[in-house]
């Protein structure tokens, strides 16, 4: 049986990936190592906590000693980041730390261990933004990362493959657009229009609401994470897209639809300085090479998504009052000290 590492398993992706694998792999087991900053939340993972495969350990992945302490793992799956462009404009002190010299001393501590494969968990926003004709991103567009977020996860994605031309390590790198789906957190726009529609709250959209975005399911990325896993060429980098490019007030419109909102909520505010205008990600390589599809159409697999926040309103309630962070303390008796 396999042993993973997971990182950052307690997020949005992460929590998927965790449940994907587990129901989709019978000889793997899982070591979720999550340090539980604000994005970290245990509730994404009730139910498959009780699996005997799985097991959580509270951790930071810039702290050497914490991954020294972990028992035998022989890969890595690391999806731990700070992952909100805002956030990194207001402040981009952790995401260098978390984002750049996390991932080092994750390459570090696999590199000591001769460990197996390594999967980088990265986004088409190292690659920039394009016009509204510009060919898509491949895996050969120049890096051009424009918000520090971005520029953070570039930084990994060079070291990582620093690791690969300097010591041989077996890694693979991911690019993913944009993922939508169950337990992201509601600060991105999906779930904050979701959640501020049922409750009846202002739709806040950036600029002109022009900016286009390629949306994936979460549960279709997490699948082409583990086929990467499992069958990617070592040193390769393998972008993923949904090929569903929307702009912006298409989705919030859908959304007000799907909630029974008017468009009334809906308020342009000022535009996020920076401000990629269009993501659009050629996937033809995953595609061709590994035989990825995407199961989920944008239409369909949005539906399914408000319906799941109407469902499990009581999920991103406690987000928003803060009160997941008691279920840390409840399943594992401690404190989350900050
Ligand atoms: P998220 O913010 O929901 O989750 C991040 C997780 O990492 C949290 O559980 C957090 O506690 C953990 N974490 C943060 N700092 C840590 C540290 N120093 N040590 C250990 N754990 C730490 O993020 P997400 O949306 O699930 O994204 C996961 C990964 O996928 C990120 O690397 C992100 O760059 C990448 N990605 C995201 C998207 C997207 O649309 N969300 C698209 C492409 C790629
Ligand atoms: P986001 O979910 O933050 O993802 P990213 O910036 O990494 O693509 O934002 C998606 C798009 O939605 C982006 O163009 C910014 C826009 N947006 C809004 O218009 N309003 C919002 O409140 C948020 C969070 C995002």
């Amino acid at each position: 049986m396999k042993r993973i590492l997971v990182t950052g398993g307690a997020g949005f992706i992460g929590s998927n990936y965790i449940r994907h694998v587990l129901a989709a792999v019978a000889d793997v087991s899982v070591v979720n190592f999550d340090a539980l900053t604000y994005a970290g939340n245990l509730e994404n993972l009730a139910g498959v906590d009780t699996d005997p495969r799985y097991q959580f350990v509270r951790g930071d992945i810039a702290d050497k000693a914490a991954l020294e302490a972990l028992g035998p793992v022989d890969e890595i799956v690391h999806f731990a980041a700070e992952s909100h462009v805002d956030r990194s404009i207001e402040d981009a002190g952790a995401f260098l730390r978390t984002n750049v010299t996390g991932t080092q001393t994750l390459l570090d501590f696999a590199r000591r261990r001769s460990l197996g494969r390594f999967v980088h968990v990265s986004t088409d926003e190292v690659y920039g933004t394009l016009g509204p004709e510009d060919p898509a991103f491949s895996e050969e567009t120049c890096i051009a990362p424009n918000s520090p977020y971005a520029a953070s996860k570039a930084a990994s994605d060079l070291l990582v493959r620093a690791a690969h031309h300097t010591h041989g390590m077996p890694v693979l790198t991911t690019r993913c657009s944009n993922n939508y789906g169950p337990f992201q957190f509601p600060e991105k726009l999906i779930p904050l229009m979701i959640a501020n529609a049922m409750e009846g709250k202002a739709l806040p959209v950036y600029g002109d609401g022009m900016n286009v975005r390629d949306w994936i399911h979460v549960e279709d990325h997490c699948r082409a994470v583990d086929l990467v896993r499992q069958k990617g060429r070592i040193g390769e980098v393998y972008n993923v897209g949904g090929r569903s490019e929307r702009a912006n007030i298409t989705v919030v419109e859908r959304i007000l639809e799907l909630t029974g909102r008017g468009r009334e909520l809906i308020r342009y505010v000022k535009d996020r300085p920076g401000h990629d205008r269009r993501y659009a990600i050629n996937d033809a390589k995953i595609r061709s090479e590994l035989g990825f599809t995407t199961l989920h159409s944008f239409e369909a697999g949005l539906a399914a998504t408000v319906q799941w926040y109407m469902t499990e309103r009581a999920w991103w309630e406690r987000v928003r009052s803060g009160a997941y962070r008691g279920y840390y303390e409840r399943m594992y008796g401690a404190r989350l000290g900050e």
